[in-house]
């Protein structure tokens, strides 16, 4: 009989990760924990720090946990102990392609999520700037970044595709975040790094 409710339990797990499109494990990581979610850094957790992330399918866009993991990564970025401008995903332990920006070019200054975020046109200007990750703790870089990019996301939960042009230090968030996605971090495209 137990045998028969464990099957059971089983299969009405493996039903919902296939109606929500998560797999067990993302979906106990985003809602077994608090609002604030553990930040993976190097070197314990670069692993998934240095994997490409997979897109947001159409199910997960429209299912409950990925609200949950967007409000979850702005609580986490915005936490007095992180104090961050921007985060990806796998800082958060999820291997897919979803990052949360603070919008310096808009009013407020608000964070912002990305979906299936990509940078199709680098343009303006090489600027070197001092970059930080909330996964490399006590470091900073100069890193040289494009002024101005052309980025297209998936809008959540239409689907439907919007191209934006950005500019600026918001650009910059946008071109860290982003190689987060494909496993880049800033050290590697560093000038020079220094400890602080
Ligand atoms: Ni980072």
């Amino acid at each position: 009989m137990k045998r028969i409710i464990l099957i059971i339990a089983a299969m009405a797990a493996l039903a919902a990760c296939r109606e929500s499109g998560w797999t067990k494990q993302e979906m106990a990581t985003i809602m077994d924990q608090g609002m604030v979610m553990y930040v993976t850094t190097v070197p314990g957790d670069s692993t998934i720090l240095r994997t490409k992330c997979t897109e947001i399918g159409p199910k997960e866009l429209k299912s409950e946990e990925l609200q949950t993991l967007i409000a979850k990564m702005k609580a986490t970025v915005t936490d007095p102990s992180q104090d961050g401008v921007g985060i990806a995903a796998p800082q958060v332990g999820i291997s897919r392609r979803i990052i949360v920006v603070q919008r310096f070019d808009k009013e407020g200054e608000p964070f912002e999520a990305y979906v299936n975020v990509k940078i199709d046109s680098l343009k303006g200007e090489i600027v070197r700037g001092r970059e930080g990750c909330l996964s490399i703790p006590g470091l900073r870089g100069i890193v040289p970044r494009n002024s101005i990019i052309n980025i297209s996301y998936t809008e959540v939960p239409s689907g439907t595709t919007i191209k934006e042009q950005i500019e600026g230090f918001t650009a910059v968030i946008f071109q860290h975040e982003c190689d987060h996605l494909d496993g880049i971090l800033y050290t590697d495209r560093a000038d020079s790094l220094f400890t602080y």
